[in-house]
């Protein structure tokens, strides 16, 4: 009877091995789906909402994510600034994108993120970046913890006295209204 005991405490011991051997294989490798998505160049797709007032031009770069929240606030804070006038560009990190910035007033930078982390893609982008001007630049990051706004990785890229806001969206329904009200704040050079 003990014999009996001993072999199935045994059985039940690697059944548990087993499974978090499984755990730490399947989250490994979504942890890494994740990551490579976020570190992905994108193909150029130019979004361009068009302004009254020609002389003020805005750039929005962003970071696609897996589900559509970073590109929807990357939207709607453009529709904000556009609200306000300016012609505003959006776009995907890549090489197609200018590294001189002097024609901006206003750029934004923006990623999801994942395990911390901003994107690679958007990093290596913005150290590319040659000439800055002296545009407002805000910093903005996508995702669920309200404790960290994880923009650090991006402000070390920027020259300091450029920035202007660093926020993190991580309010879900709320975002939209928050991103409209920066683009409008940011339009009328509050
Ligand atoms: C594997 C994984 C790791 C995540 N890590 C973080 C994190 O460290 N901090 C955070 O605020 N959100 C984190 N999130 C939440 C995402 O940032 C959130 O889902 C966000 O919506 C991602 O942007 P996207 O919707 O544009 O893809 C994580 C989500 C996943 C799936």
């Amino acid at each position: 009877m003990p014999n009996l005991f001993r072999e199935e405490a045994r059985r039940l011991m690697r059944l548990i091995l087993w499974a978090a051997a499984g755990v730490v294989v399947v989250g490994g490798a979504v942890m890494a789906v994740f990551m490579a998505a976020h570190s992905l160049s994108w193909r150029s797709r130019p979004e361009i909402l068009e302004g009254t007032d020609p002389s003020r031009r805005a750039l929005i770069v962003y970071q696609p994510g897996l589900s559509p929240r970073t590109r929807d606030v990357a939207r709607t804070l453009a529709q904000g600034l556009n609200a306000t006038g300016f012609t505003v560009t959006l776009d995907r990190p890549g090489r197609h994108l200018p590294v001189d910035l002097t024609a901006y007033r206003v750029v934004a930078f923006g990623s999801p993120v994942y395990a911390g982390q901003t994107s690679w893609a958007l990093r290596r982008y913005m150290a590319s970046i040659t000439a800055w001007g002296t545009p407002d630049v805000v910093l903005f990051t996508v995702g669920v913890n309200p404790y960290a706004d994880n923009t650090a990785s991006l402000a070390e890229l920027v020259p300091a006295e450029a920035i202007r806001h660093r926020v993190k969206f991580h309010r879900g329904a709320e975002d939209r209204l928050k991103a409209l009200e920066l683009g409008r704040t940011l339009g009328s050079g509050d």
